[in-house]
Order: structure tokens, then C-alpha cells, then sequence
């Protein structure tokens, strides 16, 4: 009785020590057997909806609240990423039926490589033909790229050296999000093929800038600047997706270290770095990030029991960490790896990857697209997928 009243307190004093632990994760469990889930419910999504995909909207991208899926047209924001998960399960699996399925949806975004009405064709046109390119070197699709880029530079103000996201409306005139760190990836793909620089000189002006304006002292950051595009002027700061305009809007964090992570890949600058490892450790120790390590959707929202987790922010950080312990040395490597494997685990698990045949064929549930709209809560995001299958293949192939 005494032996078991001690291996009894001794399993709550381990118990404990885990709950204020929550990084110290083990590796993934079965990457194979994740890939292989994934591959099935894509092929469940694929067959339940191609016909819908053949009229004007394209893309899946939601659950719906009647339970239908969500499509969406060519030029949301959101475009490019059902066609760059595909790109990404045919590099998991080799399987050429993703091939062939990732080429058909990423050409239908070749209009999109002319659009200049926001900022987000960074996203659509990189995760799209971005990775197809990773797949098999195109003259074609290399140009697509290119164009895209242009595109993208005509949004720039040189006086203030930023790119504009939106459009300017009553509330602002020249917003800048933190999302748009995002965009930066494909203007320095565009400068690798060119071998013009004008891509590159416009993503390192872009990103000193988010860097000195949007983050806060703890490196927390603002989701949307009001800018001078005559001076560079921030004339206020605010939210439109976080609880409120001083506030930690998660996704906005892991577009933050996402990017930062990738301006040190293309520059190797190591402001960049420490700007990505402060984001990192910003998300890594906050007290209100949850023991499984999926983030509610704004780290400052008030807490209840039916406060939203979003998973879509988990996933993109998750991916970001990989790329980021690859520049790190091995002890510190381990750590944002470590952090990376405990938020695939949670993401994988029956609370967040959907059973086979449910969740309308998409991967994961839980993610948030905009609380303070009512708009998307709660709900499966063809986002939360991509960033979880680049996961996948980040911590397969990166070392
Ligand atoms: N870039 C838009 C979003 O993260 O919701």
C-alpha cells in the first residue's frame, strides 16, 4: 500500500512538472500514418467536390454554416492554397494523381498573376506555382512568378518603402498587415529567377519596416498600420481580425515569425533571425498558450470555456519553427523543433484532425478566420491544412 501511495505521488509530481512543460514534446509519432490519413481524406474532398469545382467558384475553402463547403473564386486570398496542398501530398507521397490534380487547380490561377487589387498574390501565386516549381524546374511557370511579381511591386510606396495591402477605405488610407510579411517570399523567388533585384530591394524595405513599426516591445504585434505613403508616417495602428487594436491576434504572430524566418533564409541577415527566435519565444512561453499547444484565436482574449482555439495559426507556426531550428545550433535547434513536434502532435490528434469521410474532407477542424466579424469561427480552413501539410513535409526534409 505505502508503494503504491508513493509511485501514486510520484506520477502527480511528473504529472505537474508536464502541465508547466508543455514544449518538452517527444518526436512525431507516425509521420507515414499522418500522410497517409491526409492522402485519403484529400481524395474524399477531391471526389466529393470536383464537379462543383468545375463552375466559376473554384477552391474549396470552408465549412459553411448550412454544412456545405465553402468554395471559393480565383482571386481571394485564399486561392492558392487548396492547389499548394496538393503540391504538397504529391511531394509526401510521390503519388503522381496529386501531380496532375496540383497542376489543373494551380493553372487556374493564371489570371491571377495580373492582379494588383491587394496585396495577397504573394500567398495565391507562391503556394501554387511557388511549389510547383519545387517539383520540377518550368520556363512557363518561372515567368508566372515573375509577372506576379511585378504586379505585387506596383502596390509599393518608395517614400514610405512599404507595400500597401488593401486598398484604402474611410478608415484607412494606406493599411499595411502583418499577414503581408507573407507576400515577401515570392517577390525573392522572383529576384532568383529574374536576377533583378528590384523584387529583393522591395522585400528587404518591406520588412524593415514591419519589423521597426508593427511589433511591440515583447514582441507581440499590431495587425493593422495606417501609414504616410508620402512619408512613411504610421498615423495609427490597429486591428481588424484580433480582439482589439493592442492585442496579440495569433495568426498575425505566426505570420510574423513565418516571415522573419524567411527573410533570414533569403538574406541570411541576423536581424531577421533574432526577430524570428523573440516571435518564436514570444509564442512559446505565453501564459495563456494552452498545455496542447494550439493558441486561442487572439493570445489576449478574454478566456471562457468557449473561447476559440485556431488551429490555423498553430499549423503556420509550426511550420515556420521547422525552418527556423535549421538555422539555430543543435541545442537550440532541439528546443524550437521540440516546440514544432508537441503542436503536430496536438494537430493530429482526434481533437484536431478530423475522423476519415467528416469535416467535409478537409484536415483540420478548430481554426478561426475573423472572430470579430462572426465570420469563419470554429471551422475547418483550406489555410490550416496547407501549413499543416508543409509541416509535415518541413520536418520530414528539413535538417
Ligand atoms: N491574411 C488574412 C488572414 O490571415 O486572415
Amino acid at each position: 500500500m505505502k508503494n503504491i501511495l508513493k509511485s501514486l505521488a510520484l506520477l502527480s509530481v511528473i504529472l505537474v512538472l508536464q502541465s508547466y512543460n508543455n514544449n518538452d514534446s517527444k518526436p512525431i509519432k507516425s509521420i507515414k500514418k499522418i500522410v497517409k490519413a491526409s492522402a485519403e481524406q484529400y481524395t474524399f474532398m477531391n471526389n466529393s467536390i470536383y464537379s462543383k469545382l468545375n463552375t466559376k467558384r473554384m477552391m474549396p475553402r470552408t465549412i459553411k454554416k448550412n454544412g456545405e463547403t465553402g468554395l471559393t473564386g480565383i482571386y481571394d486570398w485564399t486561392s492558392g492554397f487548396y492547389p499548394g496542398s496538393l503540391w504538397y501530398l504529391h511531394l509526401l507521397t510521390n503519388d503522381a494523381k496529386w501531380e496532375k490534380l496540383a497542376t489543373e487547380y494551380t493553372e487556374r490561377l493564371d489570371s491571377v498573376q495580373y492582379w494588383t487589387e491587394n496585396h495577397d498574390i504573394g500567398f495565391m501565386m507562391e503556394c501554387s506555382y511557388g511549389n510547383a516549381l519545387k517539383k520540377a524546374p518550368s520556363k512557363a511557370y518561372d515567368d508566372v512568378i515573375v509577372q506576379t511579381a511585378k504586379s505585387l511591386a506596383t502596390r509599393f510606396h518608395p517614400k514610405a518603402g512599404i507595400i500597401q495591402s488593401w486598398n484604402a477605405s474611410k478608415k484607412w488610407g494606406c493599411p499595411v498587415i502583418v499577414d503581408n510579411m507573407m507576400n515577401l517570399e515570392l517577390l525573392f523567388h522572383a529576384t532568383k529567377i529574374s536576377g533583378d533585384s528590384t523584387y529583393y530591394t522591395i522585400a528587404v524595405s518591406h520588412a524593415n519596416a514591419t519589423m521597426k513599426n508593427h511589433f511591440r516591445p515583447d514582441y507581440s504585434s499590431y495587425h493593422v498600420l495606417n501609414y504616410n505613403p508620402e512619408t512613411g508616417e504610421v498615423l495609427g495602428k490597429y486591428t481588424h481580425q484580433g480582439y482589439a487594436d493592442d492585442s496579440s491576434w495569433a495568426r498575425g504572430q505566426a505570420w510574423g515569425l513565418y516571415g522573419f524566418t524567411l527573410c533570414y533564409r533569403e538574406t541570411k541577415d541576423p536581424k531577421y533571425l533574432e526577430q524570428a527566435l523573440h516571435i518564436a519565444d514570444y509564442i512559446k512561453n505565453h501564459p495563456n498558450l494552452p498545455k496542447d499547444n494550439i493558441p486561442y484565436w487572439d493570445y489576449n482574449a478574454p478566456l471562457n470555456n468557449d473561447t476559440p482555439r485556431d488551429a490555423s495559426a498553430a499549423a503556420i507556426t509550426a511550420s515556420a519553427l521547422y525552418e527556423l531550428a535549421t538555422f539555430l545550433d543543435k541545442k537550440e535547434s532541439k528546443l524550437y523543433k521540440n516546440f514544432a513536434n508537441s503542436i503536430i502532435n496536438s494537430l493530429s490528434s482526434p481533437a484536431y484532425f478530423a475522423e476519415p469521410t467528416t469535416n467535409n474532407g478537409f484536415l483540420l477542424k478548430h481554426s478561426v478566420g475573423s472572430l470579430p466579424h462572426n465570420s469563419e469561427i470554429d471551422v475547418p480552413l483550406n489555410y490550416a491544412d496547407y501549413y499543416f501539410l508543409e509541416a509535415l513535409y518541413r520536418q520530414k526534409t528539413l535538417k
